[in-house]
This record gives C-alpha cells, sequence and structure tokens, in this order.
C-alpha cells in the first residue's frame, strides 16, 4: 500500500517509516509536489484535517497528515499549535532554529513550578473526498530545566518522560515511537488501516 504523507520534515518522515512498516510513504517532495500547508487553524485537529485535505485535492491518493506540537501547562497551551513557528519574529516566515525555541521556551519557564506538558499529534488518514480517519493522542511529561540528550528533533530535549527518567531526546527511535504522540497516534492509524481491509 502506497501513502503520500503531508509533509516534508525530514524527521516525521523518519519517524513516520518506522511506523508503517511494509505501507510506502511518499512525500510530497518525492511526487514532486510543491507542498507547504499554512497552519491557520486554531486547534492539531484542524490542522491536521486541513493538510490531508490540502494534499488529496493535489494528489487524489490515500493522504497521510500529522499536525504535532507541545502544550505547556504554565504557559496556557503554548506553543501548541504554533510549535513550529514558536517565537517568530515576523509571525511565522522566519522560523527560528529548534535550539533557538528551546532556549527561549525554558527562559519563559524560568523560576516556575508547575512543568507539566504534552506533545500532542492529531493524525488523519484521508482515504477519499468523504472518507477519513483523525485521531489525536498525547504523551505527558514534564518540561526540564535544561536541554538533554542528542536523539530525536524539536521539543525533544526539553521533554522529560517521568516514568523513563530520561529525556525524549535520550531515547532511541524505536523507544520514542513507542511512547511518544506520534507512536501512539499512528497505532490507532495502523488499526484503522488494518479495519479497512474487512470493511473496504
Ligand atoms: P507541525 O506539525 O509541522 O506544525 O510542526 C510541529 C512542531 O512541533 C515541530 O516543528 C516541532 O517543533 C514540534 N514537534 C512535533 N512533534 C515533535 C516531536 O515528536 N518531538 C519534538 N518536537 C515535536
Amino acid at each position: 500500500m502506497e501513502l503520500h504523507i503531508a509533509t516534508n520534515n525530514a524527521h516525521k518522515v523518519r519517524e513516520l517509516e518506522e511506523l508503517f512498516p511494509g505501507t510506502r510513504l511518499r512525500t510530497p517532495a518525492q511526487s514532486g509536489i510543491s507542498f507547504d500547508y499554512d497552519e491557520v487553524e486554531a486547534t492539531f485537529l484542524g490542522n491536521s484535517l486541513g493538510k490531508a485535505r490540502a494534499l488529496y485535492d493535489l494528489i487524489r491518493a490515500p493522504v497521510l497528515a500529522d499536525d504535532s506540537g507541545l502544550c505547556v501547562d504554565a504557559l496556557g497551551g503554548a506553543p501548541g499549535v504554533k510549535s513550529a513557528r514558536y517565537g517568530s519574529p515576523d509571525g511565522g516566515r522566519t522560523v527560528l532554529s529548534a535550539r533557538e525555541k528551546n532556549e527561549l521556551l525554558l527562559r519563559e519557564m524560568e523560576g516556575r513550578r508547575d512543568r507539566s506538558c504534552r506533545f500532542v499529534c492529531a493524525m488523519t488518514l484521508m482515504v477519499s473526498e468523504h472518507r477519513f480517519f483523525t485521531v489525536q493522542e498525547t504523551c505527558e511529561g514534564l518540561l526540564l530545566e535544561a536541554p538533554r540528550g542528542g536523539e530525536g528533533f524539536g521539543y525533544d530535549p526539553v521533554f522529560l518522560l517521568p516514568g523513563e527518567g530520561l529525556s525524549m531526546a535520550e531515547l532511541s527511535l524505536e523507544r520514542k515511537n513507542r511512547l511518544s504522540h506520534r507512536g501512539r497516534a499512528a497505532a490507532r492509524i495502523r488499526s484503522i488501516l488494518g479495519s479497512l481491509a474487512a470493511l473496504p
């Protein structure tokens, strides 16, 4: 089976490839399509559906879309849906590096006792124009006071998994995929994909 994925983010692609073994995943770039969805919706769900629909309209073949980010309780849920553009000085045209975003986040959180936060992933499988499935999953954690670890991407180095005693960036890809928001959402989509064979 082949799914077109609504992202060119190399880190996400790598994780998704591990999460969907036996499924051929094609990025927009691999299909020769320039795809840059403007994340205008207020929710992960809205952006996930929006990305899936935008790519489906271009490709007219089954699509998988992921919209994800980090929500920090003490910051009212920020960076949230703006995780990719957090701290951008011009509303998103210039994007800070992951290291800059993490530094900014740690500064904003300086002295705050409530460090609870979660990664969120809304994943959409769009099979055809009016047939789609969206799931949303989370991974609960605590915001660290300093970055740790060199694996993963984005906010992984500042995200502590209390049950593991490790940051997300200290986990192997396999372990991250077992525990993460994306891994949990993908498991649900895999089971929907499996059920489609029984209920075509
Ligand atoms: P988007 O889903 O393309 O809007 O981007 C999500 C942004 O959230 C990424 O650019 C990262 O900054 C962050 N993010 C999403 N998933 C992860 C993850 O698994 N680890 C660390 N950061 C993540």
